[in-house]
């Protein structure tokens, strides 16, 4: 209701990266106020025991976290984690820094609940990523990181960029991505073609091995492969020994909304492909992967028929620049009311109830 009035009377009147930037400001500022830090953590976070999930070794706090983008250089983790997100997916980070595409880049479908993004990997770079995380933290904080293909480096040499980054930032992840799925850089999707996939996912799991922990890895998909090509992309990662899959990034279709802007849509309209997605792995692989949903959450009942589907982690993005800052608490404290009631202690007896 707050957010919601905040929203249209302010925010809605800046151009929208420009909110981002203040959002993300005032995120900063409440990660160097450790008093204020702690108390949001202790109001905000998941405490509920049935909300606990383990993945890939990794204990998270409750199903729900924040999808790559929002944080890309890793300068509010303890702020997102405070305000109730399970874990946060920093990034994309690439090897060398770089501006990202010319703004505007980023767009507000309002009526569509929606947001078309084609920002381009805008960050500092691996090494002052590494450098954010390697701080201390405040509050507790399961971090994912998320690698991408430095724009300039041609795609030939694409396999040597994302080890470059995979050797600076493995050792400070919970978990490693490697994101072939973002339209905006070009030629990147490409690299889905599971001939180029596997020499580049081969390389960056023998780095993400060679951790002391032995960092869990993960491959993020786009929503517009071919059936045909998820299949192939999850038999790939079983074959590698992959930890999981995210699907999915944005998408590029424009069905069901009027923006002709380029670049990756998501939000509201992304959700039945994503859907759709999640439960033809879920098909493929079974329980063999962890399988992190993400592309149109907005609410309880959606989180609800990821897990249902196979999803042991939702992630969402989108939504939050609607539903403000409590956002995942609410959904954690919905999915934990949920849970009560139908009598579920614990998550593992949900997950995949509805899968085929
Ligand atoms: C502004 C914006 C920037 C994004 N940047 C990235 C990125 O750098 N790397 C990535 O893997 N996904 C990125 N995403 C995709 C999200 O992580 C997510 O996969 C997608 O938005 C679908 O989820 P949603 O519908 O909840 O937003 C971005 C999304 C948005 C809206």
């Amino acid at each position: 209701m707050m957010y919601r009035f905040v929203f249209t009377q302010v925010l809605s009147r800046f151009d929208p990266e420009d909110a981002h930037h203040l959002t993300v400001g005032a995120l900063r500022l409440l990660s160097v106020t450790p008093v204020v830090k702690r108390l949001v953590h202790r109001r905000l976070a998941p405490r509920d025991p049935a909300l606990r999930v383990q993945a890939f070794g990794v204990h998270f706090p409750g199903p729900f976290g924040l999808a790559a983008g929002f944080d890309k250089d890793a300068g509010c983790v303890e702020a997102m984690s405070a305000l109730g997100f399970s874990h946060v997916e920093v990034g994309t980070i690439t090897a060398h820094a770089q501006p990202g595409n010319a703004r505007p880049r980023l767009f507000r479908l309002i009526k569509d609940r929606a947001i078309i993004n084609r920002m381009g990997f805008n960050n500092a770079g691996a090494s002052a990523a590494a450098r954010a995380l390697g701080r201390p933290r405040g509050v507790p904080a399961v971090v994912g990181v998320n690698i991408g293909k430095t724009k300039v480096v041609p795609e030939a040499e694409a396999v040597h960029d994302y080890v470059a980054s995979a050797r600076e930032l493995a050792p400070l992840a919970d978990y490693l991505v490697v994101n072939v799925s973002s339209p905006n850089t070009p030629g990147l999707r490409n690299l889905q073609a599971v001939e180029l996939l596997r020499p580049l996912l081969q390389a960056v799991k023998e780095v993400a091995d060679s951790t002391p922990r032995r960092t869990p890895l993960l491959v993020k998909i786009a929503p517009d492969l071919a059936d045909g090509d998820v299949d192939a992309v999850a038999d790939l990662a079983l074959e590698l020994g992959l930890d999981g899959i995210i699907a999915t990034n944005t998408t590029i279709s424009r069905e069901g909304v009027s923006s002709t802007e380029t670049g990756g849509l998501s939000g509201r309209p992304l959700k039945a492909r994503s859907l759709e997605v999640l439960r033809r792995l879920r098909a493929r692989v079974g329980d063999r992967l962890v399988l992190v949903s993400v592309g149109g959450v907005e609410n309880v009942d959606d989180v609800w028929e990821r897990l249902l589907a196979g999803a042991t982690l939702v992630q969402g993005y989108s939504a939050l620049i609607y539903e403000g800052p409590l956002w995942a608490h609410r959904i954690h404290r919905g999915l934990s009311r949920r849970l009560r009631r139908h009598g579920v202690r614990d998550l593992r007896e949900i997950i995949g109830r509805t899968a085929t």
